[in-house]
């Protein structure tokens, strides 16, 4: 595997709603309403550091604790100064220093294998077929992540030299699952679906946008991942906190090649080094960071745990890396409502607890939803998140 980096603009994944609002309003706790900020000032919040709350209630707004997507980081101080002082080239040219640079489906028709809840198929509008003209073939995602490596066979057998099926060329997987709350593929999976795809002559690619996220929980180097793949993508807009980019890893001629599709998809970038500075930044305190992520993740789950709600339900032994997913139990409390009042800061929150705490959280799907950790999110946070969630909860079950 040649190291090499393809830096490319965050997908649109990473703009959530809210993140453009700029004009400071002032906050104040809603009163009247039970207990929500009004749409303008709670996009407002999000953007106000806030005091972290001792006892009484707050002088400057809620403190807010985001835990929508670990894509929600600002860039820290140091790395806006590398990205100042980035020493910087043409990168379309292959000449900027920082960048220190670091394709699959040639036939149109050919079949890609993935996951039905892959981030690939159901996030990404279709490209797979919109762009590429590639034929998705879809497997059950088990609940950690992986494939039933029997179905994967019969399913590669059926088309392997068939005159009528789709020809199948590459297994996609995703590692960390994030569909699955961030699970980390076992390393011994890794090796049986790579046997199975040399068997057949076909590559495996991952969607390793949290793949150092797995290597960190395995306390393993990210190596012993990628060796099991022809290709790998990792994001630095999430564990490692930079605002944009992500690195493709592969073979030169894969690369090459990449480079080359890049450049037909308009995704050429010349002075590039300022974006890769941030994410050398980054990945230098990668280890540190991923390992307090994941253990502020179990607290919480822990924590959450503990109250023995019938409202919702959390596993903490499903908890591998930065994101716990929360399960509701009962359509009284449906993951939407959750969330909202998750977000909202009322009055009595403030006389009962003595603090303002606004949790961003994400839906996710009819029954669940999602709370990912990131370098912006502290043990306090983290904390208070949990003191939220069992007001919350304490209230809804009055
Ligand atoms: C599993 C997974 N793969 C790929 C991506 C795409 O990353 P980006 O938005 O940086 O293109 C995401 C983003 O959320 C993701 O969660």
């Amino acid at each position: 595997m040649l190291g090499v980096v393809v830096l490319r603009p965050v997908g649109a994944a990473g703009l959530l709603p809210g993140m453009w609002v700029r004009r400071a309003l002032p906050w104040r706790p809603s009163s009247g309403q039970p207990g929500f900020l009004g749409t303008r000032a709670r996009r407002t919040a999000s953007r106000l550091p806030g005091p972290v709350s001792g006892p009484g209630p707050p002088l400057s707004g809620p403190r807010v604790v985001d835990l929508r997507s670990d894509t929600v980081t600002r860039p820290s101080q140091e790395m806006r100064l590398a990205m100042a002082g980035a020493e910087v080239g043409d990168d379309d040219y292959g000449e900027d220093p920082t960048v220190n640079v670091m394709c699959h489906c040639h036939r149109r028709g050919a079949q890609v294998l993935l996951g039905e809840k892959s981030h690939i198929h159901v996030f990404e509008h279709g490209g797979v077929a919109q762009v590429a003209g590639i034929h998705s073939e879809l497997l059950q995602d088990l609940p950690n992540g992986t494939f039933c490596l029997d179905e994967l066979e019969c399913k590669i057998q059926q088309a392997h030299k068939s005159q009528y099926h789709p020809r199948p060329e590459l297994i996609c997987l995703e590692n960390t699952h994030c569909s699955a709350g961030g699970r980390v593929l076992p390393l011994k999976y890794l090796q049986e679906v790579h046997q199975l795809a040399q068997q057949y002559g076909l590559r495996i690619h991952i969607d390793g946008a949290r793949v150092l996220n797995a290597a960190v929980a395995l306390g393993i180097p990210a190596t012993h991942i990628s060796q099991h793949c022809d290709s790998i993508s990792l994001c630095l807009s999430k564990g490692v906190g930079a605002p944009a980019g992500a690195l493709l890893a592969g073979s030169k001629e894969l690369i090459s090649e990449a480079w080359r599709v890049r450049k037909l998809l308009g995704g050429g970038m010349r002075q590039a080094g300022v974006l890769a500075a941030a994410g050398l930044v980054g990945l230098s305190h990668m280890e540190e960071t991923l390992q307090r992520d994941h253990s502020n993740a179990r607290c919480f789950a822990q924590g959450a745990c503990a109250f023995g709600s019938s409202l919702c339900s959390i596993n903490p032994a499903t908890v591998e890396t930065n994101i716990v997913m929360v399960t509701a139990l009962t359509p009284r409390l449906t993951p939407a409502r959750l969330c909202e009042l998750m977000e909202a800061v009322s009055e009595e929150e403030i006389a009962v607890t003595g603090q303002a705490i606004s949790v961003r959280l994400f839906p996710w799907g009819k029954n669940c939803l999602r709370a990912v950790w990131h370098c912006d999110v502290s043990p306090h946070d983290t904390q208070l998140a949990v003191n939220k969630l069992r007001f919350v909860l304490d209230k809804c079950e009055q």
